[in-house]
């Protein structure tokens, strides 16, 4: 009898058991609860699907856990490839999208109001005496190529970006989504591709005018003067000016390397990198292209409207002596004393 009994608790025992072993795995089942959730990636926590993400438990998962999905798991060389809703993408997102979106592009259309403004008031460059008619070569082919592959591959950089940047807030409701979606495509492929592209064009522009852009004392005149650039004085100049060294190595080098850096961890996306890393590599870009667009305005408007002989120099490769005097005086001399 006693024995009878004993074994009916033991069976009773181990049904129990087989119950609470079940239970958690028919719970979600039979109580479909998301926003449930425990703090890190389980089970029960794997988010699916498309619908999954729409779903109210999405809203749990923005709440910084940490979810994972399957198809993801192992899949990126990123340490955190399984991990798909980070909460620091949503202040990215908000910054990019705002205040960064905002002053980027009202820098961007203040800052060529300008130049126009100064152009208008200021005028081109003059040549005080009448031209010689005597021919001065100031760049070679080699320097010439350089510098317009540099300057194409910018533009195109510059232009696919601004397209990335405001394209979905600019274009898309102007032109639809079908025009837009082969626009985006076509950016950012484009720059994706010429990315690699500029920065061995900028290495080979910065090896072949380094030589030319040491500041020296003579430097300071030019500045004090202010270039002589609305006054429209003759300052005297060696081969490049204040002004095109400050060009050199402020844009051309320190923002061609920003750019550089930061666009190629955005680019070669398998090397590990967090999104964190992302993130702040974004912002580095988007800061240095501002700049660098803005500063390419100056220089493009110095060597076409403001002074349309220094265009005729980069696009033929030789000036006027006259040009050469008012604007390079001590290079003139100093080329006029090699050439014996
Ligand atoms: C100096 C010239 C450059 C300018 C003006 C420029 C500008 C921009 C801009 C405005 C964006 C949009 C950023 C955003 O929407 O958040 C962007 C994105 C990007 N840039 Fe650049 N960039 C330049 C150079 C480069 C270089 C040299 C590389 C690569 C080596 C590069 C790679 C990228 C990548 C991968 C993205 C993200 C594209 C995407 O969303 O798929 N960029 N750039």
């Amino acid at each position: 009898m006693n024995a009878f009994l004993t074994l009916q608790r033991l069976r009773a025992m181990l049904a129990a058991l087989l119950l609470l072993a079940l239970l958690p795995r028919m719970a979600p089942a039979a109580v479909p609860n998301k926003d449930a959730v425990p703090a890190y990636a389980e089970e029960q926590t794997i988010l699916q699907t498309e619908k999954d993400v729409r779903e109210p438990g999405w809203g749990t998962a923005a709440s910084g856990k940490v979810h994972i999905d399957r198809h993801f798991l192992g899949q990126y060389g990123s340490s955190e490839g399984n991990v798909i809703l980070q909460r620091g993408g949503n202040t990215w997102r908000t910054l990019r999208n705002g205040p960064i979106a905002t002053v980027s592009g009202v820098l961007l259309l203040v800052v060529p109001l300008l130049i126009l403004g100064f152009y208008l008031t200021a005028g081109p460059a003059r040549l005080a005496e009448p031209e010689s008619g005597r021919s001065v070569t100031r760049f070679s082919s080699w320097e010439r190529t350089v510098h317009w592959a540099t300057a194409i591959s910018f533009l195109v950089l510059a232009f696919t970006g601004l397209v990335i940047l405001f394209g979905k807030k600019l274009l898309l409701p102007w032109m639809g989504a079908e025009v837009f979606s082969w626009i985006a495509i076509i950016s950012k492929y484009l720059h994706n591709f010429v990315g690699p592209l500029f920065i061995l064009c900028s290495v080979l522009m910065f090896f072949t005018f380094l030589d030319r852009n040491f500041f020296n004392r003579r430097d300071w005149q030019w500045v004090k003067a202010g270039g002589g650039l609305a006054s429209h004085k003759h300052v005297p100049a060696g081969f490049f000016n204040a002004g095109e060294k400050l060009w050199f190595w402020g844009g051309v080098t320190l923002l061609g390397l920003v750019m550089s850096i930061s666009g190629l961890i955005l680019d070669f996306v398998t090397f590990g990198q967090t999104r964190f890393v992302l993130q702040m590599a974004n912002f580095l870009h988007l800061g240095g292209a501002t700049l660098y667009m803005l500063a390419a305005m100056g220089h493009i408007y110095m060597g076409t409207l403001g002074d349309p002989h220094a265009y005729r120099a980069m696009r033929y490769g030789s000036v006027d002596e006259t040009w050469a005097r008012e604007h390079h005086e001590y290079w003139l001399a100093e080329r006029k004393d090699t050439q014996g």
